[in-house]
C-alpha cells in the first residue's frame, strides 16, 4: 500500500500506521477493562467515523458490556437558524446505566458537547467519553475526556474510519493531508 493517497483534489501521506493506532487502542482498551469492570458499561458507538475505532476495542474488552451504534443527524431546525444535530437510533433504555460514548475525534468538542446534553436527558448513571483522537488546541468546550487513544496537531486526517468528502474511511493507517490551502 502507498504511503501517499490521493482523495479528489488532495494528497494525504500516512501520520500514524496501523501499528501505533492498535497500540493505543490497546491501552485505552486496558484502561476501560480496569476502570469499568462490575458495571456493564454501555458502549455507544459515534457512526460514521468510529466503527473502525470501534471494532478495534471492542475486540479487546473483556468485561461484561453491551453496545449499540448512534448517528447524528443534521437538519435545518424550524426555530433556529443554524443547524442542529439530532442523536438517532438508541433504542436502549439509558435511565441508571454506565455509557460510554465512542468517538472518532474531538475538534472543538461542540458534536461532542451536543451528544452529551441529548444523553443526558436519558437520566443515565454516568456518561464516560472514549476517543480515537483528541486536537487538544481545537478544543473550545469544557469537555472531561478520559479515554484518549491519540492527540494531534491541528491538520485535517483521514484513515482509519475517517474521511474527507466521504472518501478515506477505509484506510487501515491515518493519514495526514500534505496540499496545503
Ligand atoms: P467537532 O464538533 O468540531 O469536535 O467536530 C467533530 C467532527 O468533525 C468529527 O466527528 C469528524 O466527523 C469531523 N472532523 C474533525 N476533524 C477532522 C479531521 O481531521 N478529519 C476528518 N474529520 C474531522
Ligand atoms: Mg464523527
Amino acid at each position: 500500500m502507498s504511503n501517499i493517497i490521493q482523495l479528489k483534489d488532495k494528497r494525504f501521506a500516512v501520520s500514524i500506521p496501523e501499528a501505533d493506532i492498535l497500540r493505543q487502542v490497546d491501552r485505552v482498551a486496558a484502561e476501560i477493562n480496569r476502570d469499568l469492570k462490575d458495571k456493564n458499561p454501555l458502549f455507544l458507538s459515534v457512526l460514521n467515523g468510529s466503527f473502525m475505532f470501534t471494532a478495534d476495542l471492542m475486540k479487546r474488552i473483556s468485561i461484561p458490556c453491551e453496545i449499540s451504534f448512534v448517528k447524528l443527524a443534521s437538519y435545518q431546525g424550524l426555530a433556529s437558524t443554524g443547524k442542529v444535530k439530532e442523536v438517532i437510533g438508541i433504542n436502549e433504555d439509558l435511565t441508571g446505566r454506565t455509557i460510554v460514548v465512542v468517538e472518532d475525534i474531538v475538534d472543538t468538542g461542540h458534536t461532542m458537547q451536543r451528544l452529551l446534553e441529548s444523553l443526558g436527558t436519558r437520566r443515565p448513571k454516568e456518561i464516560h467519553i472514549a476517543t480515537l483522537l483528541l486536537k487538544p488546541d481545537k478544543l473550545q468546550v469544557d469537555l472531561d475526556i478520559e479515554y484518549v487513544a491519540m492527540q494531534i496537531p491541528n491538520d485535517f486526517i483521514v484513515g482509519y474510519g475517517l474521511d474527507y468528502d466521504g472518501l478515506g474511511r477505509n484506510y487501515k493507517d491515518i493519514y495526514t493531508v500534505i496540499d496545503a490551502d
